[in-house]
């Protein structure tokens, strides 16, 4: 494994079920520690079961959701809170529901809206009067995106629309009966909103993941490969099971 100058933390665990336990006991000790957490919150199949932890341990008495906040990463453009492949609906639909986390505290960018300039900014200022992101939990794309700030030849720093590439297009194809019906754009929280979080909890399971772990953690800091800039932050965890870690 290259730990060369690597300021990042990684923990390989097992499998899938231990990375979601490990994952939920790292946020459910963020919360009671600072009971008005601000939490950054990804979809995506990778924190599907940490959420369903997090609820149990919510369920058990065991963490107190009242008093925290959320920041969603993105939202596809186009698709109504309603609709069952939307963040929002996600959202609620493995977490916000199963909790007692209060509907003013939840914050996820809006899908539809004509002024995208203005909902980005909102979003922006949302995040600082908030005072900030405590805790951001992160997926990761196959071809190293985060939130959804896609390779290319630059990065946007703040909140903002991004077209989809070809490849993630395809990988969140699964979700959707065609792949036609894929949203093509979405509303992302830029790489500097992200990289500003006090913390980052990343996530990866399953052989898809391996490659671009690897080029994550690679010692070169690229557009590339947006996930690399995670190597300029103090206090990032990456969390993997022993298949997203397979390449290090
Ligand atoms: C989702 C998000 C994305 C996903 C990534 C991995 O809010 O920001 O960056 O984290 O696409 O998705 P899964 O977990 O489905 O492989």
């Amino acid at each position: 494994m290259n730990e060369g100058a690597l300021t990042v933390r990684i923990h390989v665990v097992e499998n899938y079920p231990e990375l979601s336990l490990r994952a939920a006991g790292i946020v459910a000790s963020q919360v009671i520690l600072k009971e008005d957490t601000v939490l950054g919150l990804a979809t995506g199949s990778t924190p599907e079961e940490m959420y369903r932890e997090l609820a149990q341990l919510h369920r058990e008495g065991k963490v107190d959701f009242s008093r925290v906040t959320t920041f969603n990463l993105d939202e596809y453009r186009g698709l109504d809170p309603g609709h069952p492949q939307s963040y929002h609906y996600y959202m609620r639909q493995h977490f916000f529901d199963h909790v007692n986390i209060k509907p003013e505290n939840i914050h996820i960018p809006p899908g539809q809206g004509a002024d995208i300039p203005t909902i980005c900014q909102d979003y922006e200022q949302q995040i600082a009067a908030a005072g900030g992101i405590d805790l951001q939990v992160l997926g990761i794309g196959v071809n190293g995106h985060i939130g959804f700030n896609e390779p290319g030849s630059h990065l946007q720093t703040e909140t903002h629309l991004v077209d989809l590439t070809a490849e993630t297009i395809k990988a969140n194809s699964r979700f959707f009966s065609t792949p036609k019906e894929v949203p093509r754009q979405a509303i992302t929280m830029g790489m500097g909103s992200i990289m500003q979080a006090r913390r980052i909890l990343l996530l990866a399971s399953g052989k898809s993941k391996s490659a671009a772990i690897r080029d994550t953690l690679g010692g070169r800091v690229t557009t590339a490969v947006p996930a690399s800039f995670l190597q300029l932050h103090r206090r990032v965890i990456l969390l993997l099971d022993r298949e997203a870690a397979a390449l290090l």
